[in-house]
């Protein structure tokens, strides 16, 4: 008996005497009989003490004990309908670990600004606590679906010495002297990796000095890239819907629990199912004017666009072969026409936008030579890239995804900040 039990397996208990350690979330007590809401991390539950049953001593902590002390419990696990979760544990006893001061959040509304200085804390939430969960989740189930496809995930520095994404966004850093750059993405190193275990992954963070203050934007985000040699932009286009179609799936059976707390109508998520659509830059362009947008051909689509887009599709979207001027300098050009390329960026229903960016590399050495010179990209930093196509040079694609750009679309969030445990953007970098 007593034995240290979870929340998570409470089910596993009903009827036994069982010791439980946590924090006090909530409380309310009529003098006689007090409800505690109790939680450990791994879920909370609604425990009952009554006075004649435990004892003045007893009765008298846990009725005066702060929100958010510490205490480890025991009592009787009980299945009740009637209680939060189901299950309600009857107090036998109760011992205070650590009592709290008076707790700056209380359960009343707070402004997100307000919470986010308290981002340490506000964590302990249920509400945050299921997005952490659906966040987990993602991360494992993109990883077991790639290592099942036989991927081997091999992860790029942190630290470099060129940029991958344009060099407007780069966080500079000094390197004994020299400089060197936050990575804004892993691929490049990916792409060396792939010409040598042939289908690959990179994990990690990624730092872009994003002057935009928009609710898709942070200035450092984790980023999971797979790189595939021998693959098209087709083939990668077909991984990419089975991978966030397997994603999705995995939140649905394993964290359903998680997505109710946060208020999730899942009816979109089951809809997402390979295949996706597919839309080439100038059929979208083309929408885009029916919907009253007026976008000259070689721009960008913006939040509001994608958008508009995906409006048009219940399951997220696929737009290809971009003009390569407002691509990336190491893009595949489209050998039926050149003025585009072999890229797709993959938007999320329900106005969620780009959650994935990714497409065929060029391979051919002269012409991304050219594109170096093109882009102003100094030629000693990237010298080892180049070599990738001087040594077996191959087709070869990969893609992007945005943890946290799928965590808001999955949990239905309406910003981006809430998707990562400790949120950095332009404005914040505490705590
Ligand atoms: O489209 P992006 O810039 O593509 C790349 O970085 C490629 N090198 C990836 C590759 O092919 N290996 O970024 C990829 C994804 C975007 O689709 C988006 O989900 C996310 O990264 N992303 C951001 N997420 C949050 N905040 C930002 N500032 C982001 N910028 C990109
Ligand atoms: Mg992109």
């Amino acid at each position: 008996m007593n034995k240290t039990v979870y929340i998570r397996n409470i089910a596993d208990h009903v009827g036994r005497e069982i010791r439980l350690h946590g924090w006090m979330y909530n409380r309310r007590s009529s003098g006689k009989i007090c409800f505690l809401i109790v939680r450990d991390g791994t879920g909370f539950i609604q425990c009952v003490a009554v006075k004649k049953e435990v004892g003045e001593a007893t009765f008298d902590l846990v009725e005066s004990m702060p929100q958010e002390s510490s205490l480890t419990l025991t009592g009787i696990v009980r299945e009740d309908p009637r209680a939060p979760g189901g299950y309600e544990l009857t107090l036998t006893s109760a011992e205070l670990v650590s009592p709290a001061e008076p707790y700056p959040i209380s359960l009343k509304e707070h402004g997100v600004d307000f919470l986010m200085n308290w981002r340490h804390l506000w964590l302990r939430t249920p509400r945050q606590h299921a997005l952490m969960q659906v966040r987990a989740e993602v991360i494992r189930a993109s990883q077991e679906f790639l290592e099942k496809d036989g991927f081997i995930r091999i992860d790029a520095p942190v630290l470099t010495p060129a940029a991958c994404e344009g060099t407007t966004t780069l966080f500079e850093t000094d390197y004994f002297g020299d400089k060197a750059y936050l990575t804004q993405s892993g691929q490049l190193y990916a792409e060396a990796a792939c010409m040598a275990f042939g289908k690959v992954y990179c994990y990690g963070p990624t730092f872009r000095a994003e002057k935009s203050k928009t609710r898709r934007h942070l200035t450092e985000f984790w980023m999971l890239e797979p790189e595939m040699a021998f693959y098209d932009l087709e083939a990668s286009m077909q991984l990419q819907e089975r991978l966030v179609s397997y994603i999705v799936k995995q939140v649905l059976e394993r964290q359903r629990r998680a997505l109710d707390v946060l208020g999730r109508d899942v009816e979109p998520l089951l809809e997402v199912e390979p295949p996706f659509p597919r839309l080439s830059y100038d059929d979208a362009l083309q929408l885009l004017k029916e919907d009253g947008f007026d976008l000259p051909w070689g721009e960008d689509f913006g939040a509001p666009h994608e958008a508009a887009i995906s409006d048009r599709f219940a399951k997220p979207v696929f737009v290809h072969r971009y003009p390569a001027q407002c691509k990336a300098f190491y893009m595949k050009p489209d050998p039926s026409r050149p003025e585009v390329v072999l890229c797709a960026d993959l938007l999320a229903p329900e106005g969620y936008g780009e959650i994935i960016g990714g497409g065929q590399r060029s391979d051919d050495l002269e012409h991304l030579e050219r594109q170096m010179a093109e882009h102003q990209l100094p030629r000693e930093a990237y010298e080892w890239y180049l070599d990738l196509r001087r040594f077996g040079s191959v087709p070869h694609s990969g893609f992007g995804l945005g943890i946290e750009r799928i965590v808001a679309w999955v949990a239905g969030i309406d910003h981006i900040r809430e998707a990562i445990p400790f949120p950095r953007t332009i404005s914040r970098i505490y705590p």
